[in-house]
Formats: structure tokens, sequence, C-alpha cells
């Protein structure tokens, strides 16, 4: 596969928090893989900040460790490193005092691509853009960076939004999803609106329902503190999933603009109707063996928080009326799995003996690991012994499909050119991050008033009983998490 790497503009990209897990583990990696493939031009700088006093040379230690540790050896060469380093520097800055924003703004230079990147905690977020607009290091072209959470419900988003747009216009704005980074993830859409096949079947009257996984093994890995505070509606259905059932519902968009994808996400979140409680299933992972339960890993013996979440969503309009989407997400589960399952009606009428037992079309799009399609299809069992019916799975693996080079970019190398090149589409808008905590307010607050307590699993399985009653009541079942 050839690549076609296009170089973005020279830019001056400030990091907050740049001593933090998430620059360490995801940002800079990210930035020295496009460094590596040659995106990166020549006068591209990368200006680190954190609070702890640092040299650059002290803190250029500091990258080539979080590299050594994060990226794996065979992914990067160590005189594209050094190199890389070079282009690294950083200045001590106190985001909530004053010292170190004039340092700050003696590293910028005018003309260049210009973007502040907060990956920070989100309560210095409104402050961080406040000292950016009043010491005029923000230039009308220069972008904003944040990371989620976005908010903690909807009167937070909103105040978090009037904050930033006090300062930015929303079209320097970049909230991140980084799900909306995945390359499995944009594929869907590549693979609904170029392609003719799916959309006259998109629809209500062929899908059945569609269940949409993200299914982690990991538990909540020193995070507790925040996680307890959020629980997996918040953490991961508010804004992944919520994503990936858009792309999967949305309308085609006219064109393929930032503002015209968004309209249609927002128009799914719109419809999205209210969930009633006994169309949730909430759990939390019990100890069991080596493993501690969650309540051990939140450090709060008490915690009601949930670890495990599905639900059953419909979508209140013409496309949709009558085909529920089933969300699950959790950690401690048997694999890290993230698929949708689309799962189309059974055929009008059965023209043959025993097929009772089949359970019909099903088009599984893998976003992680081994990313892929399979359409799941019946064929006649071979041999003899009469016609009988059996199942057989068409797949697709894009890394067999595509040959090596198909390396899947991490979501960040994506998202931070995206930034650079100052492309919104992959990022959300301030009124879809409201409209999705709109949705989810309601739904938090109805087991809140139950004082409904999350019901115990297993760690290493699919989740509580709960959420297979949740599908078997309705005459389905989930795929298997690892099928
Ligand atoms: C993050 C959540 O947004 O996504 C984490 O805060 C979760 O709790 C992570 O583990 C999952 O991301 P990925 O890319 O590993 O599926």
């Amino acid at each position: 596969m050839v690549s076609r790497v296009i170089p973005v503009d020279p830019f001056d990209l400030v990091i907050f928090g740049a001593t933090g897990d998430l620059a360490r583990r995801k940002i800079l990696p990210a930035l020295l893989h496009r460094f590596q493939v040659g995106q990166m031009p020549d006068d591209a700088r990368i200006i680190c900040t954190a609070r702890t006093n640092l040299t650059t040379i002290a803190f250029r230690k500091v990258v080539r460790e979080a590299i050594e540790e994060f990226v794996s050896p065979e992914m990067y060469d160590k005189v594209d490193l050094t190199e890389f380093l070079k282009r690294v520097d950083y200045v001590a800055v106190n985001a909530t005092g004053d010292e170190g924003w004039s340092d700050l703004a003696g590293f910028l230079r005018d003309g260049f691509v210009r973007a502040f990147y907060l990956s920070v905690s989100p309560s210095l977020f409104a402050e961080i853009a406040s000292r950016l607009h009043k010491g005029g290091l923000a230039t009308p072209d220069s972008r904003i960076v944040v990371e989620k959470p976005f908010g903690h419900d909807l009167d937070s988003a909103h105040a978090l939004n009037e904050a930033l747009r006090s300062h930015f216009e929303e079209h320097q704005i970049y909230r991140i999803d980084h799900y909306l980074g995945k390359e499995t993830v944009q594929n869907l859409m590549v693979m609904r609106f170029a392609n003719s096949l799916y959309e006259p079947l998109w629809n209500s009257t062929h899908i059945d329902h569609v269940q949409i996984t993200v299914a982690e093994s990991i538990g909540v890995e020193g995070r507790g503190g925040y996680y307890d505070q959020s629980g997996a509606m918040r953490d991961m259905v508010q804004n992944h999933l919520v994503q990936l059932l858009c792309l999967t519902a949305m309308e085609p968009p006219s064109r393929f603009t930032p503002n015209a994808v968004r309209d249609e996400k927002v128009k799914v979140i719109e419809a999205l109707e209210p969930v009633a409680l006994e169309d949730i299933a909430r759990g939390q992972y019990r100890a069991a063996g080596d493993v501690g339960s969650y309540t051990d890993h939140a450090g709060n013996p008490d915690s009601q928080t949930e670890s495990f979440i599905a639900m059953k969503v419909e979508i209140g309009n013409w496309r949709w009326a009558g085909t529920p989407f089933y969300l699950r997400t959790g950690k401690r589960l048997r694999e890290r799995v993230s698929e949708i399952v689309v799962v189309f009606r059974k055929p009008p009428h059965m023209i043959f003996p025993n097929a009772g037992g089949l359970r019909g079309n099903a088009l599984v799009i893998r976003l992680q690991p081994d990313e892929g399609i399979t359409l799941r299809t019946t064929i006649k069992d071979p041999g003899p012994g009469g016609l009988r019916l059996t199942e057989v799975a068409l797949d697709m693996s894009f890394a067999e499909a595509l040959g090596e080079d198909s390396r899947a970019q991490d979501a960040y190398e994506r998202l931070v050119m995206d930034v650079i090149r100052g492309d919104q589409t992959l990022f959300m808008r301030g009124d879809e991050v409201e409209a999705a905590w709109a949705w989810a307010d309601p739904i938090i607050k109805t087991w809140e008033d139950a004082h409904q307590d999350p019901s115990p699993y297993d760690p290493g399985s699919s989740g509580p009983e709960d959420a297979l009653m949740l599908m078997h009541r309705d005459g389905r079942r989930w795929r298997q998490i690892g099928a």
C-alpha cells in the first residue's frame, strides 16, 4: 500500500499538562509517529508546559522515557526519536497563577498555526482559556483542544461551553472524543455512505435491532477517584457509545463537512427517547480469585457506581422507530472488544425445514481489536443427508485485506493532525455535547430516584444477569463478547 502522507502547515503546539499520563501515554507518542511518517514540517514545534520546574533537556528525557515505556521498540527508530525531541521545548507555567505565561508567550511565533492542547483536569479549562485570551497568546485563528470529561451533567457542560466561548469562537474549539479518531469508526461513515449496498437496507423495515458493545478487560486502573464520580454511563455511554450510535443511525449528510456531519449527529441525539428503569441493567464487578472488587479499586466500600451498564434505547424518527439499539459497556469483562452488530430481520417466509435455530443475517463491524467486518450469512450445510442450513461468517480483517502497512493509526495521531489542519469533523460541537447530556441526565436520575443498586458480576464474565434478561425478554440475545 502506498503511503500518501501530506505534511501539515508549520505549527506551534502548546501542550498543557505535558508531564501527565495522557500526554506521555498518548499525545507525545502520537506526535512521534506523525513525525516518523514525514507529516511534521521541519519548523513544527511542540511546546510542553506543566507546573514543575524543568529544563528543556530534562523534559526531553521525560519524553524519551515515556516513549520507551509506551511505544513498542519495533514501532520507532532511536535516531528518529532524537530528531523528534529537537522539536520539543519545555516551559514551566502555573495554570492558576501568573508564573510562566510571559515565558510561554515568548515561545510563540507569528504566522504559524497555533494550537493549545489542554491535557489537564477540566476544572482548569476555563482559567487557562481566560489566561490565554487575556495574555494575548490566543489569536483569532488559534485552536484550543479540550479532553473529556466535558462536564458532569448538562449544567456543568453548559457552563464549560460558556466559559470557553467567552474567549474562543466555536470554530476554534476542539472537544475530543477519541473514539471518533479510531480508524474503523470513520470507516463506518465510508461503509455507509460510499457504498450503495447498505443504504436501502439501513432502516427499521430491514433491521431488527442493533447492538453496540464496548467491553474492557481492564478495571479502573488507578483512576478510581475520577471513575467513582462518573460510572460507566458518564465515562463511556454519554460520549463514546452515543457517538457510535450516531454514526450508525444518522442520515447521510449532504456533504462531508464538519458542520454537515455534526448537524446530522445532533438530530439523532435529539431523537433519542427517554429510557425507562426497566430498560437499564447496571452492574458492578465483585472480587473473584486474584481480582479485587470494584469497591476495592475505587477505594469506596459503599460505592453504588456502575462499572457496567446495558440499556435499550429507542430512536424516535421515521428511519428507526421499532428498531431498538442495545448499548453495553463495562470494565473487567471477558475480553476487550468494541463492535457494532446490525441484526437484520429474518426472511418473511422460510421455505426450508429445520431453520428454527438460525439467527439470521448480521453485519458485525469490529472496531477493536482486529478491525474488520463480518457478515453472518445462511448457507447450505455441505454434504449429503438432506438439505440442512447453517450460518457462516463472510469475514474481512482489514489488516489481512490491506496488508501490513495498514497499521491502524492511533486515534490521537489523526485527531492532533486534524487540529493542526483545522478540521473539526471528528470533534464534538458544543450543542452536540449538551444534547447528549440532556438525554443522559434524566436516565441517571431515574436510577438515583429509585435508589437502585448495581447488580454484582464476576470479573471475566459478560456482565450481570440482568443485562442478559434485557435481551431475552425481547426474544433476542447479545452476541457473545469475544465470539
Ligand atoms: C476513556 C475512558 O474515555 O476510554 C476509559 O475514560 C476507557 O475509562 C477508555 O478505558 C477506553 O478507550 P479505548 O480506546 O481503550 O477503547
